[in-house]
């Protein structure tokens, strides 16, 4: 009974979590690299700028990351601590949540473990899914979380995207317009000129951004990749010897 309850608990949490954000919208896929330092060190500075207004990755020290991300620690220091804290510590900020739920309704998440939570490609798509919508306090809706709290932070960079689909079009993959049956492209597009950035390079944001996301979330898989490859290398290395070990000991047998 009891293995049954858990099996039970671990195929309906999957369901609780995608119908929290907006269920069944199509997903956008990003290949997470975890190698590409430029790529994090960039999504840094983005998260830093943009997002630690609201959100914080406590669980983040910014030393591990100048070490990680091979930054030396000064340059974080100067350009990548906004505040008067000190390298050596976690990645927190100064609003509280208490605070934060009146003005958004929701507070805003610590960040550090969003990449486990939702998956890269959730996120991916969520931070490119803005659109206008006058009804909502922020002037602003989201594809794949209905009715966020979150205003468009990053819309300076994207510019102001509208959406052409009802919510059950915007599920099908493909929009496809019900009076004429055909399709209708993209649901989402930006208003041309409206922002800094092409699309191209907005996409390029955020998938730093978001790589630099997923590394938070787990920081010791950097580690693994890099002892991974000394454990092969010494495998590799191994086998000749124990193979003229062997050689050696048969030698007088034979
Ligand atoms: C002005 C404050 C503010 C800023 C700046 C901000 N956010 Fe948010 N964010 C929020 C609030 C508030 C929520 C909660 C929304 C809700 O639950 O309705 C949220 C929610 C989120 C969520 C969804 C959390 C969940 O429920 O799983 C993600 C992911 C997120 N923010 C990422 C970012 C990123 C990345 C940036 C920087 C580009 C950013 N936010 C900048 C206020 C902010």
């Amino acid at each position: 009974m009891k293995k049954f309850l858990i099996a039970f608990v671990m195929a309906v949490l999957p369901l609780a979590a995608n119908a929290a954000g907006g269920a069944g919208v199509h997903l956008d896929h990003m290949e997470v690299d975890l190698e590409n330092k430029a790529s994090l060190q960039r999504g840094m500075k983005t998260f830093v700028n943009n997002c630690m207004g609201c959100h914080s990755a406590k669980y983040q020290r910014y030393e591990r990351a100048a070490q990680d991300l091979g930054m030396p620690n000064e340059l974080v220091e100067q350009y990548l601590i906004l505040g008067d804290q000190k390298i050596g510590e976690q990645m927190t900020i100064a609003m509280s949540a208490k605070d934060a739920s009146g003005w958004f309704g929701a507070p805003p998440p610590d960040l550090t473990l969003e990449a486990r939570l939702r998956g890269p490609d959730w996120l991916y798509t969520y931070l490119r899914s803005f659109y206008q919508d006058e009804s909502r306090p922020w002037g602003v809706n989201n594809a794949v979380f209905k009715d966020v709290g979150m205003p468009n932070v990053l819309e300076y960079l994207q510019g102001t995207q509208l959406n052409h689909c009802s919510p059950e079009q915007m599920r099908a993959e493909a929009a496809i317009d019900p009076l004429t049956g055909k399709e209708m492209g993209k649901c989402l597009t930006v208003v041309e000129g409206s922002g800094e950035l092409s699309e191209e390079e907005f996409d390029k944001v955020v998938y730093d951004l978001v790589n630099f996301l997923a590394y938070i979330g787990e920081p010791s898989k950097l580690d693994s990749h890099r002892i991974g490859t000394y454990v092969l290398i010494f495998l590799v290395l191994f086998f000749f010897v124990a193979f003229a070990l062997k050689k050696e000991y048969w030698k007088d047998v034979h």
